[in-house]
C-alpha cells in the first residue's frame, strides 16, 4: 500500500488542467469490464471530498448491477464497487473533513460512474449511505470490508426492533432478554448481525444456521446453538423446534439468505406481531449462488414469499414479511464506534487481493458464495 506521502506527490503531479485520471474498474454493459482511465474533476463542491482510495470491498449487489447493465442504462461509462476505504485529499469547507483525514464508507449509485473500485473518488458525505473517518487502530483493509454489510446487519436488526414495536431510539440493550434466529449466519450480513444483537443489544439467546466451518466465528462472536444449514432444511428446522420446545418461541428472525423453507413453520417457532415477535428477511436475490441466480429475481419475489404475502394481506397467515433494504442511518455511526472503541467489533475477512490485476479472481470468489468473509482488494 503508497504511503500517505507518496499517495500526495502522485495526487499533485498528476492533475492537468483540473483534471486528474484515475484508474478504475470500468463497464458500459454486462458484457464488458476492464481496467480503464476516466477523468475526475478536482475542483469538487464546498460539501465534497476528493479521496484517494486504498481499498475497496466487493459486495454481492455490485455483481449483480455489473450482470444487469446495458449500455444506455445510466452512465455510459459505469464504475464498479460502493464499499472503500482512503485518505481525503482535497475538502470542501462544508463537507465536515479535511485533508489528510482517513476515510470510508459505502456508495450506491447504480449503474453510474460513481462507483469506488477507482484510484480517485468524489464523495458527498451528507449523500453517502455512510461516511465516516476511520476509527483509530482500524487498518484500510478492514475499514473497506464493513460498511455495507455491517450497516445491514444492524439495520435489519433496527428494523425487527420497531416493527415490533419493542425499542425506543437507543438500541443498546434492546434485546435483552430475547431469544433471535438467524438464518443464513455464515454471511458477511449475518455474522455482524450476530455481534451486534449479542455484544451491543444483548440478547438472550442466538441460534444461526451456518455451515461447519463458520461455526468458530459465529461463536465467537455471539452465537448460543449452531444448526448446520448443509444437512438440510428438514433437520434444520426440527433442531430450531427443538430449541423452541426447552426456550419457548423466538422473539425475531432474521433471514440472510431468503430461505423461503421457513414461512410455513413460523407460527410454531416466532412469537405472534401481537406478542412483539417480527420477521425480516435481507433483500437480494434468490440464491445465493451468483453464477445460478436468476437476476430477474433481484425485482420479483419468490412465488412462496408472494403466497405468504398475500395470505397474511388476506388475514390467513398473521406475520407480515417485512424486507430489509440498506439507507443511511444516522444512528449506526455511533454503535460501530462504541463496539470498535470496545473492542466488540470482529471484521471478518475472507481474502485480500493486491493490484488491479486480480479483480476477476475477487469477483469469482464473491459470486460462488463461498467466501467466509469479505473480499477485499487493495488499490
Ligand atoms: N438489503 C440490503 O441492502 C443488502 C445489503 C447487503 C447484502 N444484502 C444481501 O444479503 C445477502 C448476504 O450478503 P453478504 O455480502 O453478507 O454475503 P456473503 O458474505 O458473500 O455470503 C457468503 C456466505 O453465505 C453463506 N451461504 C451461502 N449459501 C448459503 C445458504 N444456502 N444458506 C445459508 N448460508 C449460505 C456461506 O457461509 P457458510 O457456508 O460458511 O455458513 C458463505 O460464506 C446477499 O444476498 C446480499 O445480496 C442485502
Amino acid at each position: 500500500m503508497l504511503s500517505d506521502k507518496d499517495i500526495f506527490n502522485e495526487y499533485e503531479n498528476s492533475i492537468l488542467n483540473g483534471i486528474i485520471f484515475s484508474k478504475a474498474l470500468t463497464y458500459t454493459s454486462f458484457w464488458n469490464l476492464s481496467v480503464s482511465n476516466i477523468p475526475i474533476p478536482v475542483n469538487i463542491k464546498s460539501n465534497e471530498i476528493l479521496v484517494r482510495v486504498k481499498a475497496v470491498s466487493i459486495n454481492p449487489i455490485d455483481i449483480l448491477l455489473h450482470r444487469l447493465s446495458i449500455f444506455f442504462i445510466g452512465s455510459k461509462t459505469k464504475v464498479f464497487c460502493g464499499d472503500y476505504s482512503g485518505i481525503v485529499l482535497k475538502a470542501g469547507d462544508e463537507s465536515g473533513y479535511e485533508s489528510g483525514d482517513s476515510v470510508f464508507g459505502y456508495i450506491l449509485n447504480p449503474l453510474s460512474i460513481k462507483g469506488t473500485f477507482s484510484q480517485y473518488i468524489v464523495v458527498n458525505p451528507k449523500k453517502s449511505i455512510f461516511c465516516d473517518k476511520i476509527p483509530k487502530g482500524m487498518i484500510y483493509e478492514q475499514a473497506a470490508s464493513l460498511s455495507c454489510v455491517a450497516a445491514t446487519g444492524y439495520g435489519a436488526l433496527k428494523l425487527g426492533l420497531l416493527k415490533s414495536k419493542n425499542s425506543n431510539q437507543d438500541l443498546e440493550g434492546a434485546l435483552k432478554g430475547k431469544n433471535i434466529l438467524i438464518i443464513g449466519a455464515g454471511t458477511s450480513v449475518g455474522s455482524y448481525a450476530v455481534e451486534i444483537a449479542k455484544k451491543y443489544m444483548k440478547a438472550n439467546k442466538i441460534v444461526v444456521t451456518c455451515a461447519l466451518r463458520s461455526e468458530q466465528r459465529l461463536e465467537k462472536n455471539g452465537a448460543d446453538v449452531l444448526i448446520d444449514y448443509t444437512e438440510g432444511d428438514l433437520k434444520n428446522i426440527n433442531e430450531v423446534l427443538e430449541f423452541v420446545k426447552n426456550n419457548g418461541k423466538f422473539d425475531m428472525v432474521l433471514d440472510c439468505v431468503r430461505n423461503d423453507s421457513y414461512y410455513k413453520y413460523l407460527n410454531m417457532i416466532l412469537k405472534k406481531p401481537n406478542e412483539n415477535g417480527s420477521f425480516i428477511r435481507v433483500y437480494g436475490v434468490n440464491s445465493m449462488n451468483l453464477f445460478s441466480t436468476k437476476l430477474l429475481s433481484l425485482i420479483l419475489p419468490t412465488y412462496i414469499s408472494m403466497k405468504y404475502w398475500l395470505l397474511n394481506k388476506l388475514g390467513v397467515f398473521e406475520f407480515p414479511i417485512y424486507t430489509f433494504k440498506l439507507s443511511y442511518d444516522v444512528t449506526f455511526k455511533d454503535v460501530l464506534h462504541k463496539m470498535w472503541e470496545r473492542d466488540e467489533l470482529d471484521t471478518p475477512i475472507d481474502s485480500i487481493f493486491r493490484g488491479w490485476e486480480q479483480y476477476d479472481l475477487a469477483l469469482h470468489r464473491v459470486s460462488t458464495s463461498k467466501a467466509s468473509g469479505k473480499v477485499v482488494c487493495i488499490l
